[in-house]
């Protein structure tokens, strides 16, 4: 006998929407049929959809930063506010500090992470450090074990690499078949710009927005493309805010390269006006992050680039650091100037309500491309197709139940992380999720977050389906 049958379900996958009951056994989908017979537990989905559970490709927790910030979500609170936002998965970033070993980052991440986790997780490396011993041994060695990803930074002080490092790091991606993501924003233009703002004295938060110029992210994205095409790898551009990087990566694709786009809530909830704040004070400092939110003109774009396929994945570069807090973004320094504030803001259960609510209940997406940006393709791009992203027999069932119709207006306490606030707070919100399936047991029921610290999985990765086929 079966262990759970889902009764009136309209499913929808990346490709389909259908009625049918789904079937659980052993944490797995072993049927889809107008009847799937009796079942030890039954659950009626009547009125609501069935969706792949929420695979959040970027998600920042318990990372060491710089300056004395401290990230505001370890795994426990990250992977329950995952989970209250319809999130079976998410891949955070085991970061290696300068002069560590791959290894060592890689373990020190796994013992945060042990027995603290609602949902499964997996890790992306960010490589700081690319030593011949690191590119050589330690990164292949990884890559083998099922990290088959990583991120390099473009910019940032502490974890920028250069062209030459960048170049040496795409080629040992291209060997073994690893996928990199490239935070591509130009570090000396947004030095010069960072200085030239100061000497004016325009410090408020604000001006991180000028600061972090597009001009900065269209230049990064073209030589991030250019040294990816030297060196003949598929790469990732990860959180595109606007139209000028994607014409970048769109120009790249008309050359046949393979360069895969991702973007994030804040590029089309929130504009560069958000930094100004209430009166261009401290209240900016809520909506820092990097890229920067840009203008509407650039929402127009990214919408564009959501329908018609410039964007894979849909991620929510969750980074949380909470407002009031000297350890957060009022770290000493920060009043002072812009230059100081932590970069990145929350968004992991904010992430799938806000593009359900303005893209498929506004009619921008369908919701077979909302599964594809949110489940399907961020299993594809990152080796873990078709166990998960999809409703199909011999998939985990991992499910997220849907009430399309529901109206919620978005407010901190809903999203259950360990943050102070949310940049959305007050947004109306059509269509939430209800009920979140991880390998078929609820881990959230209507926001209450009930499987434990114990239900989520480490999963490695296998190579990425969609950047190396075949
Ligand atoms: O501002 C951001 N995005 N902070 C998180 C780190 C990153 O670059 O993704
Ligand atoms: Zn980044
Ligand atoms: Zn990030």
């Amino acid at each position: 006998m079966l262990d759970l049958a889902i009764r009136n379900a309209r499913i929808v996958t990346a490709a389909d929407r259908f009625d049918a009951q789904i079937g659980v056994k052993d944490g797995r989908i072993t049927s889809l049929a107008e009847d799937v017979g009796p079942a030890a537990e039954e659950i009626d989905a009547a009125g609501l959809w069935v969706l792949p559970g929420g695979i959040d490709a970027h998600v920042h927790l318990d990372q060491p930063q710089g300056g004395g910030a401290v990230l505001a979500d370890g795994f426990e609170s990250g992977t329950r506010s995952a989970a209250a936002g319809g999130n079976t998965t998410i891949l955070p970033f085991a970061l290696q500090e300068k002069g560590q070993s791959l290894r060592a980052a890689v373990e020190a991440y796994h013992a945060k992470a042990d027995g603290r986790c609602h949902t499964d997780v997996s890790f992306h490396l960010i490589i700081t450090d690319p030593t011949p011993q690191v590119l050589g041994q330690e990164l292949p060695a990884l890559i083998r074990d099922g990290y088959t990803s990583f991120k390099v930074f473009m910019t940032y002080d502490d974890l920028v690499l250069n062209d030459a490092e960048l170049i040496e790091v795409f080629d040992t991606a291209r060997r073994e078949k690893a996928l990199v993501m490239v935070h591509a924003e130009g570090h000396d233009a947004i030095k010069y710009m960072t200085r030239k703002l100061e000497e004016a004295g325009r410090t408020a938060p604000y001006y991180h927005a000028e600061s972090h110029a597009v001009v900065a992210e269209r230049e990064a994205t073209h030589r991030a493309i250019s040294h990816a095409e030297l060196t003949d790898v598929p790469i990732v551009i990860v959180h595109v805010s606007g139209r000028e990087p994607m014409e970048q990566i769109q120009w790249a694709r008309r050359r046949g390269r393979p360069v895969f786009a991702e973007t994030c809530p804040q590029y089309i909830a929130l504009t560069r006006d958000d930094l100004k704040g209430l009166n261009m004070d401290f209240e900016g400092a809520k909506y820092v992050c990097s890229p920067p939110p840009r203008d509407t003109d650039s929402q127009a774009a990214i919408w564009k680039g959501l329908r018609d396929g410039t964007f894979d994945i849909f991620s929510s570069d969750h980074c949380p650091f909470r407002f009031e807090d000297k350890a957060g973004k009022d770290v000493p320094g920060a009043r002072t100037s812009f230059r100081w504030v932590p970069n990145g803001i929350p968004g992991v259960a904010a992430r799938m309500p806000i593009l359900f609510s303005e893209g498929v209940s506004k009619g921008r997406i369908t919701p077979e491309r909302f599964v594809q940006l949110t489940a399907a393709n961020p299993a594809k791009l990152y080796g873990l197709y078709p166990k998960k992203g999809t409703i199909a027999v011999g998939a985990d069932a991992d499910l997220t139940f849907w009430d399309p119709g529901r109206e919620v207006t978005m407010t901190h306490a809903l999203l259950q992380d360990g943050c102070d606030y949310t940049p959305y707070e007050g947004m109306q919100i059509k269509g939430w999720p209800v009920r979140t399936l991880l390998r078929g047991r609820t881990i959230m029921a209507e926001g209450e977050v009930t499987g434990g610290p114990e239900a989520g999985q480490y999963l490695a990765r296998g190579i990425s389906a969609a950047a190396f086929p075949g």
